[in-house]
C-alpha cells in the first residue's frame, strides 16, 4: 500500500500545516504497514480482544483514529475559543499525534488475532518506534507513548492531554456499543 492510500484513508492528514509533519506521519504509516504486510488498511480492526469480548466485529481502526483526531481537535478549537488569548498549543502537534497515536496496532495484530508484539511488548512502543524512525519530532512519540494507561507515562503536554482524553471518549462510544454501564466493560 502506498502513500496514497494513506492520504486516502486520513483526509485529516490535509489539516496539517507543516510539510515534513504531515511526511512524517504518512511515512509513519507507510512504513508500518510494509513491515507488518497490510493489505487493506481500511479493515484493520480497532482492537481484537475487546471486540472478542464485547462481539464488536465491525470496528475498524481508521474509524476510529479519525475519530479520534476529530474529537481532539474539537477539544482543541473549543478551549482555544473559550480562553481567547490564555490557551497555547500547537493545532499541528494535536492532528499529527491523534494521526499516529494507534499506528502500532498494525503489528500488534495479525486480523483478529495478537501477535509477539502485542504480547512481549504490550500497546503502543511499536508506535513509538515507528515515529521515531519517521524522524518525527519527540513531542510526537510523547504523544503516543501517554496515550494509554497501559504505559507509565503521562502525558506532559496539553497536546497529548487532548489525544488521551479524545482516545477515551471515542473508546468509550464504541464500548457503548455494547453495554448500558460503561463500568462494566
Ligand atoms: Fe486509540
Amino acid at each position: 500500500m502506498s502513500e496514497d492510500a494513506v492520504r486516502t484513508a486520513f483526509p485529516e492528514l490535509e489539516a496539517i500545516e507543516d510539510d515534513d509533519l504531515r511526511a512524517g506521519v504518512i511515512d509513519a504509516w507507510v512504513t508500518a504497514i510494509a513491515e507488518n504486510d497490510i493489505d487493506d488498511l481500511t479493515a484493520v480492526p480497532w482492537l481484537p480482544p475487546t471486540q472478542r469480548e464485547l462481539t464488536l466485529n465491525d470496528e475498524y481502526l481508521v474509524t476510529h483514529v479519525r475519530d479520534v483526531t476529530a474529537c481532539a481537535v474539537a477539544l482543541a478549537e473549543t478551549l482555544l475559543e473559550r480562553r481567547e488569548g490564555a490557551l497555547s498549543l500547537d493545532m499541528d502537534t494535536v492532528v499529527a499525534g491523534a494521526l499516529v497515536h494507534d499506528v502500532s496496532k498494525l503489528a500488534e495484530f495479525d486480523e483478529m488475532d495478537e501477535t509477539a508484539v502485542y504480547s512481549l511488548l504490550g500497546h503502543p512502543y511499536y508506535g513509538v518506534h515507528v515515529v521515531a524512525r519517521a524522524g518525527l519530532p519527540v513531542e510526537l512519540a510523547h504523544v503516543v507513548l501517554s496515550h494509554t494507561s497501559r504505559t507509565t507515562v503521562e502525558p506532559a503536554i496539553i497536546e497529548a492531554e487532548l489525544v488521551k482524553r479524545a482516545d477515551e471518549i471515542a473508546a468509550a462510544a464504541i464500548r457503548w456499543r455494547a453495554t448500558d454501564d460503561l463500568r462494566t466493560v
